[in-house]
Parts: structure tokens; sequence; C-alpha cells
């Protein structure tokens, strides 16, 4: 009974061929609305101004500015050309507190300028007046390679007065009030963007850039008459999806389990990025917080004693996650992670929660790729081809985390892979990036400094 119990709880995880095909063609249907209604629309379609992957011709030093879902990453990029492609890269990690994260506009991007000088200083580079590209990883309604606005916050952030200004402009503003160095800010781009371009650089068949970190998104290369009319020679545009906004107009309220709804509702952002909260790191470790909450009280787990840990918001944290799932590790293992957690647990417990994980995070990677199958299925349509080759750039600390280990059913590359039958007709290769975006946002700025890029 006990065991039924369980199976009941953990169903609604459980996702049909039908509802990932109804996925697919929502995400579908989320594209090409979003193409038409340019920014208002769940899925926003935004473009970037970066008309084409690199060609390899790319030289020059360039700082790269990453602001990611946790860190900012400040980079020194050098790319030689010649027999030998070559690039040289030099970088310092800063964490961002919380405050930061969620207090004034000026305040984060002061922090960003300090960040910004104390690198420079490292290098020994404060009077170099560097050309600089900026991966701003949120939504931003761009004009042109070097201005965009903040649509609105996601993942972790909400510092006030940004949404709606101009990210470039703020960034400008704050190196100005330093007063200490200069810089030439001329790109700014989406981490899906950058990751895209710096994967392309190796492998010139990649056309998308995934990321499934803190939040996930997807960007790819659209024809440019989808997204305005035009006379220009040029034929492409790399487009931001957002696709983590999929659903914001209730159009995954079916697939939402009773936990799904306890998370989007305390995070701070209730009601958006409903499709990102089913997938990516910030919310993976929640979801399955909210589960061993539900069994616990109705006595299934942990003796069915709800400690304080467990009804901590963010005490189980995705990394727990993929560390539990792990095939490789033993069942005594998860005992002693989640004593860690102060979770004392049987060994029935640690079977049950490993599966939970396992489950969590199944659906997390057979969504992502129903996702992906409507975004490969776009673009050989769009090019009128019987069978599409392409390759996606993929970075993110989730993806990395979960690629390293088999999970219990079998790693998270094949689950997408699986999921990517939904798309018989294209053959797509994952590849991840080790550089991050930053090398990525160096790549364009060097092409933008050339010419229209
Ligand atoms: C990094 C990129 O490699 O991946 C970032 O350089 C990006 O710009 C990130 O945001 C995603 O990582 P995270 O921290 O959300 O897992
Ligand atoms: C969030 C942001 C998006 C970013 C993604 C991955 O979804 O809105 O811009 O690409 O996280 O970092």
């Amino acid at each position: 009974a006990r065991r039924r119990q369980v199976d009941e709880t953990l169903s609604p995880f459980r996702l049909s061929q039908e509802q990932l095909t109804l996925v697919k063609n929502r995400m579908s249907a989320g594209l090409e609305a979003g193409l038409r209604c340019k920014g208002t629309s769940s899925v926003k379609m935004l473009p970037s101004f970066v008309y084409r992957t690199p060609d390899g011709k790319e030289q020059g030093k360039y700082l790269a500015l990453d602001l990611g879902g946790t860190n900012l990453r400040a980079l020194l990029v050098t790319f030689k050309t010649g027999l030998q492609q070559n690039t040289r890269m030099h970088h310092k990690i800063y964490t961002i507190p919380l405050e930061i994260m969620q207090g004034t506009g000026e305040e984060l991007f002061d922090y960003i300028a300090y960040c910004i000088s104390d690198f420079l200083d490292y290098m020994g580079m404060k009077k170099a007046h560097l050309p600089a590209g900026f991966t701003f990883s949120f939504p931003c309604e761009q004009t042109a390679i070097d201005t965009g606005k903040l649509v609105s916050w996601t993942k972790g952030f909400k510092a006030t007065d940004c949404e709606g200004h101009d990210v470039v402009e703020m960034l400008r503003e704050a190196i100005k009030r330093r007063n200490e160095f200069d810089l030439d800010i001329i790109a700014m781009v989406n981490d899906t963007v950058g990751t895209m371009m710096s994967c392309a650089y190796e492998d010139p068949q990649c056309e998308i850039g995934m990321i499934v970190g803190t939040g996930t998104n997807v960007c790819y290369m659209e024809d440019l008459k989808n997204i305005e009319k035009t006379k220009q020679n040029i034929s492409k545009m790399c487009v931001n999806t957002e696709w983590g906004g999929l659903g914001d107009d209730g159009s995954l309220d079916d697939i939402m389990t009773p936990f799904d709804i306890e998370v989007n509702q305390n995070s701070i952002n209730p009601g958006k990025q409903r499709f990102e909260k089913l997938i990516s790191g910030m919310y993976l470790g929640e979801i399955v917080r909210q589960v061993l909450l539900d069994l616990t009280r109705a006595g299934l787990l942990f003796r069915g004693r709800v400690t304080e840990t467990l009804k901590t918001p963010g005490m189980f944290q995705t990394k727990y996650l993929s560390q539990i799932e792990s095939d490789r590790i033993a069942l005594l293992q998860v005992r002693s992670i989640l004593q860690q957690l102060g979770l004392n647990s049987t060994c029935n417990d640690s079977i049950i929660v490993r599966e939970v994980c396992a489950m969590v995070s199944r659906r997390a990677a057979q969504l992502c790729g129903a996702g992906m199958a409507a975004v490969v299925d776009k673009i050989r349509e769009n090019r009128g081809l019987n069978h599409l080759n392409i390759t996606v750039g993929v970075d993110g600390a989730l993806y990395k985390l979960l690629l390293r280990f088999t999970i219990y059913f079998s790693s998270l590359n094949d689950l997408i892979q699986s999921n990517l039958a939904l798309a018989p007709q294209c053959d797509v290769t994952f590849l991840p990036s080790d550089e991050g975006s930053g090398k990525g946002a160096a790549l364009i700025t060097a092409v933008a400094r050339q010419k229209h890029i």
C-alpha cells in the first residue's frame, strides 16, 4: 500500500508521449507567436543583432564580462589567426552576493564596475581602454548590438530600477562614476548567444545555443525575413527565444503538478518562467523538497517526521539531486548525503529519495528535449529541408553536473536525445562549451568591430 501511495504521488511527473508531443507543439506555436508579436508573447523571441557565426578570422584582444546565474566572470580573450587558430584567455570569477542581486540597480552596476576594476588591476591593464563584450543573461529588448533594455529580471535577480532601462548605458554610467578606467562596450549578448558563438568557433554546424543552468534558454539562427522586413544582403539573425517563459499564459497548466504550483508561488517571480521552473537548476531541488515534504507528511518517509531542515526553502540544492541520483552512488552514500542535510533516513527512505530525484530530473530532460525538437524542426522547415544536421552548443551548471554522472535512468544527454525522436528528420549533436559564453561575447565584439556582423 505504501508503495502504491508513493507511486501515486510521483505519477504526475511521468509524462506520456502524447503529453510530450503537446509540449513540442506548444513550443512550436510559442516560437511562431513570439516572432509575430516581438516581445509581448510568452516566448519572447528577442532579436540579437548577431547576423552570423564566427569564421575563424577574428583577431585582437578583448575584455569580456559574463553575468550568468550566480557569478560574474571577467575575461581577457586574445584571438590570433594564422595557420594555427589560437585563443588565449585569462579570467577571474566573482560571486554576486544576494544583497547585490536584490538591492538597487546602481549598487549592482557599481559592483560590476568594481569587479572590472579589480580584474584590470590583476591583469595590469588599467590603462588599456579595451573593446568589451558584455554577456548579460537576462531577457533584453535590443535595438542594436550595443543597446538593450532589460525586459524583466529572471532567476534570482531583482535589483530595482533596471527593468525597462538600457543595460549597456547603466554599465557605462557605473564605469563613469568609478572614474578609474575606460572601456569601449561594443556588444551585449545573451548567454545562449555567447555559447552558440563560442561553440560555433569550433564547429561551424553549431547554429543553436542552449543553457541548462540556474535558468534555461535557447537561441538559434532564424531567417531574417521571419524577424523583420529587410532589403539587406544578409539572410539570418540569431534570436534569443527566452523559451523559459513558455506556459506563462497558462498553456502548460495541464502538466503542472501540485509541487510545481507550490514552487512557482514561493518564487520571487510567481507566474513567470513556468517552463524554466520545470527544468532548471534554481528550481529542481525545490521541487524535490516539496515532494519529500508531502511524502513525509503522509507518513511515507523519514518516519513521518517533518524536520525544520525539510521545511527550509533552498536546503535541497540541485547539486545534491545530481549526486543522489548518480547510479554509481550506493544507497549508503545517499543516506550519508541525507544525513548531512540533517535528515535521518532508513534504507527504504533513501530508495524513495533517489526515485524522486530521478523522476524530477528525468522530466526536466524530457521537456528540454521536447522543446528542442520544436526548435530544430522550425529550422529544418525554414530551410525547406527533408533532413537537418545541426549542432547545439550547451552550457550551464546543471547540464554539466548531470552529464558527469550516469543518472538513474540514463544520461541527461541520452534523455534529451530520446525526446528528439519528436523531430525524426533532424540529427542533433550536443557540444558542451568549455569556455563559457564570455569567449562568445569576445567573438561577437571582434566581428562587430570589423563591420556589420
Ligand atoms: C556559463 C556562461 O558558462 O554558463 C554564463 O558563461 C551562463 O554566462 C552560464 O549564464 C549558465 O550558468 P549557471 O551559473 O546558470 O549554471
Ligand atoms: C533565464 C534568462 C535567460 C538566460 C537563461 C539561462 O532564462 O531569462 O536570458 O539565457 O536564464 O541563463
